[in-house]
């Protein structure tokens, strides 16, 4: 048994990481484009072009899946490696909103993603489906994924854009990239009990487990 896992950068080893846990007789395979990321502030067309170059390695050594852990290249990408690829079992990540608009009490929440994500179609549409009447706040995240793949995760002023998603009465906030993943904890300290913090590893972990076996 053979999972991919393909991230613009260091997001993907959070997601893979979660993967070896739980399937424990596969064999986790993650590759990255170290040389372009970040992505999320890439075009479509670019974006698209990248991600189908940086999956190579994982299309010839035939997975049994191939997990894209990165939204953005989901968002932007995933339709157009289907249709290239209709042999390959992609599986996608995108911004956790629908479980989110289930859990809201307050019907404010946060999108925490590259600004590829947030302008890509795909995102529209989920907005579009589950947050008619649901106040979604898109603090702008547009330098994280470079400061963390740099290893500056300290220069993030975390706790600063959490006080404002508080004081806006968000009691959801969804980590829609998986560079995020890496900041998880310090958001939560920030965020307090009563505000939920998503991701979607264990979900896509468990998701993966079901496709292959
Ligand atoms: N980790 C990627 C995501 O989930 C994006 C980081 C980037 O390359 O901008 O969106």
């Amino acid at each position: 048994m053979r999972i991919g896992v393909f991230d613009s950068g260091i997001g993907g080893e959070a997601v893979a990481t979660e993967l070896r846990k739980l399937i424990k007789k596969a064999e986790v395979i993650a590759v990255n484009d170290h040389e372009h990321v970040p992505y999320g502030s890439r075009q479509p067309d670019e974006i698209i072009s990248l991600t189908k170059n940086a999956i190579q390695p994982l299309i010839s050594i035939d997975c049994d899946a191939i997990v894209i852990a990165c939204n953005t290249a989901t968002t932007v990408a995933i339709s157009s490696l289907r249709k290239s690829y209709p042999n390959v079992n992609f599986i996608g990540i995108e911004p956790m909103i629908k479980p989110a608009s289930q859990i809201t009490k307050t019907n404010c929440i946060a999108v925490c993603a590259t600004p590829g994500t947030l302008k890509s179609k795909q995102y529209r549409h989920l907005k579009n489906l589950w947050t008619k009447n649901i106040y979604v706040i898109e603090p702008d995240c547009s330098k994280w994924a470079e400061l963390i793949e740099s290893g500056e995760l300290n220069k993030i002023d975390v706790e600063s854009v959490v006080d404002t998603l508080i004081m806006e009465n968000v009691d959801v906030i969804v980590l829609g990239c998986t560079h995020f993943h890496w900041l998880k904890k310090r958001i939560i300290q920030s965020a307090g009990s009563k505000i939920k913090v998503l991701e979607p590893s264990d979900a896509i972990a468990s998701r993966t487990k079901s496709l292959i076996y």
